[in-house]
């Protein structure tokens, strides 16, 4: 009777357990076991987790499964099965998971959380075409960000000979040049609106893709109290009212010219063209995709220069041979053109290089999967969630001559010829490959070139030991750190 009574517990803890939790499907990924609710989060510290991941797939290997709270994921760990799933079965692994206080934010519109469907496929294509060539062209976006250097430059030749903070400045830059491409305006650096709209923008960040939000999401009953997330809708609201008054503006001033002044005039115009054609191009629409590239154009490019700074400032031989590449290539010219790259191998490796350090996006955007499918001889279920382990890829043992430091000769071939290794995957892969890398890879580079034109970067005195620990994020960042400036001559200090 007492037996009995035993295994009856037994019975309905596992049932409560497994309803709780649910169990791995047969041939999934194998991984650590989860616990009720929480499933296995207690084993991911949130100062490290890309230490506790790594650990994991040296236990369980490059596919291997674990459960956020209550939902079953498959990490990806490594260049070959990023490649596996998101290149060779790019259809499989493209969708997008539903996370409940992003969609009841965007509606499930723009692109970046957007699931595939006709609108995220025709508004990836818009924005692709916009941004590469169609419309505002190659030549203009250079301008653009040339442009914004002209501000830059002139405030870092005010601190000459002192030191400044580049956290500001350099996000600052990101988020005109971006302002540029889709409003057609800049802000000044100083302008308090500005710096309200990108402190929204940081907040957004900070909690959309959090604790906060996974509470959001397991919790229904805690959205009405007065919790962190409630500022994040505001916050979104009020950015979404920005974008609304700056396209009012367009409409009074639009003329159905082949020269459109922004990405906006572009949306205007394919609205016009697919009138009536069923299509998704609509305002609403319109706000979300501009959200998506002020958010995601932004923070990303920002903190890679402020790591390339860091990098540059404390290994000193590197900086020189850089300053040495672009004087000579350069030569009498004042100004550089993303052409030059072709001709700057040295200063492309350190660039990329800085990217490979700068673990931007470690665990890229989360996808799912959008059919049943197969992967490392697992078997994988439709809608199971996927997480690109990038960082696992960036510094990967046997992919890199030197995975733990830095050193821009993993882009560099014997004949000292610049090249990609194919575990560089910063921007991830395949169908949901960033959508703005050709603008990055752009910012990047004239950005770089420019500033080490114009100046010697030095790291302070004051400042004491470098520290090249990533602040842990959707977004990965260096620490804040000072940066000396100093005037160079072109020819020499
Ligand atoms: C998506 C990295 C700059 C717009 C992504 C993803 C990564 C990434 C890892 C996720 C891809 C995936 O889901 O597999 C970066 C890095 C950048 C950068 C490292 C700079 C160094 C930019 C810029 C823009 C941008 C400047 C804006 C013009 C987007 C958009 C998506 C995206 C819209 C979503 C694409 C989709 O879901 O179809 N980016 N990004 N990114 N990025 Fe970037």
């Amino acid at each position: 009777m007492m037996i009995g009574g035993l295994i009856l517990v037994c019975l309905s803890l596992s049932l409560l357990f497994f309803l709780m939790v649910g169990w791995r499907p047969r041939g999934f990924p194998p991984g650590p076991t989860p616990l009720p609710l929480i499933g296995n989060l207690l084993q991911l510290d949130p100062k490290t987790p890309l230490k506790d991941l790594h650990k994991l797939a040296q236990r369980y290997g490059p596919v291997f499964s674990l459960y956020i709270g209550t939902t079953p994921a498959v990490v990806l760990t490594g260049q070959q099965a990023l490649r596996e799933a998101l290149v060779s079965k790019a259809v499989e692994f493209t969708g997008r998971p539903n996370n409940i206080m992003m969609s009841h934010m965007t509606g499930g519109k723009g692109v970046i959380l957007a699931d595939v469907g006709p609108s995220w496929r025709e508004h990836r294509r818009f924005a692709l075409s916009t941004l590469r060539n169609f419309g505002l062209g190659k030549r203009s976006m250079e301008q653009r960000i040339l442009e914004e250097l002209t501000h830059v430059c002139a405030l870092l030749e005010k601190s000459a000979g002192g030191s400044i903070d580049p956290q500001h400045l350099f996000h600052h830059a990101a988020s005109n040049i971006i302002c540029s491409i889709i409003f057609g305006s800049r802000f000044d650096y100083d302008d308090v609106y500005f710096q309200t709209l990108i402190s929204m923008m940081e907040e957004i960040n900070k909690l959309a893709i959090g604790p906060w939000a996974m509470l959001y999401d397991i919790a229904p009953v805690l959205r009405v109290l007065p919790l962190p997330f409630r500022k994040v809708f505001r916050n979104y609201q009020l950015l979404r009212e920005h974008v609304q008054t700056v396209i009012t503006q367009h409409k009074h001033t639009h003329t159905h010219t082949p020269a459109p002044r922004d990405l906006i005039d572009c949306y205007l115009q394919e609205i016009h063209k697919r009138a009536g054609d069923g299509s998704s191009f609509d305002d609403s629409h319109m706000e979300s995709l501009l959200l998506d590239l002020f958010v995601a154009g932004t923070d990303t490019t920002s903190n890679t220069l402020r790591s390339a700074c860091l990098y540059l400032m404390t290994h000193t031989h590197i900086q020189e041979r850089c300053h040495q590449e672009i004087d000579s290539v350069l030569g009498s010219r004042e100004c550089v053109s993303f052409d030059d790259r072709h001709s700057m191998p040295y200063v492309q490796a350190v660039l990329h290089e800085s990217q490979r350090v700068a673990d931007v996006v470690p665990l890229s955007v989360f996808h799912t999967t959008t059919a049943h499918t197969q992967l490392h001889g697992y078997s994988i279920p439709k809608g199971t969630m996927v997480i690109p382990n990038l960082s696992s890829a960036l510094s990967e043992e046997g992919q890199w001559k030197s995975p733990r430091e830095f050193n821009p000769h993993n882009f560099l071939n014997e004949h000292g010829e610049f090249f990609k290794p194919d575990a560089f995957l910063p921007f991830s892969a395949g169908s949901r490959v960033c959508l703005g890398e050709s603008l990055a890879r752009m910012e990047l580079f004239l950005i770089l070139v420019t500033l080490l034109r114009r100046f010697q970067l030095v790291w302070p005195e004051e400042e004491g030991v470098p520290d090249y620990e990533l602040i842990f994020g959707a977004t990965q960042s260096p620490k804040p750190y000072r940066m000396g400036v100093r005037i160079r001559n072109h020819t020499g200090i």
